[in-house]
């Protein structure tokens, strides 16, 4: 039990890590809170109009998920992985350093995905990357992509990721529940705009 619980933490602590906050302060881009949707992810560090911080905040956000998996299954193995995977999406949700007020997971998610069933990862990403393309709504194409995450562990063989799959789902719907009004009202920006 205490092996699970370091990994708990250990995910946590990486997950929390919020990459957006810090680039934007870093590369003088303001508080990430007064602009946009005042989220912490990729999504809205591009309405900054810097591409490249919008890049690093997606690959390190979802870095993170992946590195939270990858350390679990080479030193811990078993349950310890998944429960790395969750904490590390849980921590970038509600990270103590923000009091509990983080992102919405999507970066998170992909790199959780990825390391733990690459085939899944990369069609969550397609998925993510169609829907988003489609419809020109960051928030659409995340919500696609985690719902359709539960299909592609079942059509790919991961049932073992399934629980894990739809928990992620349901916290990522939950997270956006502004966006999905805002989507169902027609008034969710489309990409890079500033919302
Ligand atoms: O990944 C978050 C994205 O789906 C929505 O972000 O800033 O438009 O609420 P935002």
């Amino acid at each position: 039990l205490s092996v699970l619980l370091l990994w708990a933490v250990i995910g946590y602590g990486l997950g929390s890590i919020p990459f957006g906050i810090v680039l934007a302060r870093l590369m003088g881009l303001g508080n990430l809170r007064d602009i946009g949707s005042g989220n912490i992810g990729a999504t809205n560090v591009l309405r900054t109009g810097n591409k490249t911080a919008a890049a690093l905040t997606l690959l390190l956000d979802g870095g993170k998920g992946a590195v939270a998996v990858l350390l679990a299954r080479a030193y811990a193995g078993g349950d310890a992985v998944q429960l790395a995977a969750l904490m590390a999406f849980v921590g970038h949700c509600y990270p103590v350093w923000l009091g509990f007020r983080g992102g919405k997971g999507v970066a998170t998610f992909l790199g959780i995905m990825l390391a733990l069933a690459w085939p899944v990862g990369i069609a969550c990403c397609v998925t993510w990357l169609a829907a988003a393309k489609l419809s020109r709504i960051s928030s659409m194409g995340a919500l696609v992509a985690a719902a359709s995450s539960v299909i592609w562990v079942l059509l790919m063989g991961y049932g073992g990721a399934l629980v894990l799959a739809v928990l992620l789902t349901g916290l990522i719907f939950w997270r956006h529940r502004d966006n999905i009004a805002r989507i169902n009202a027609g008034t969710e920006p489309k990409i890079g705009q500033k919302g």
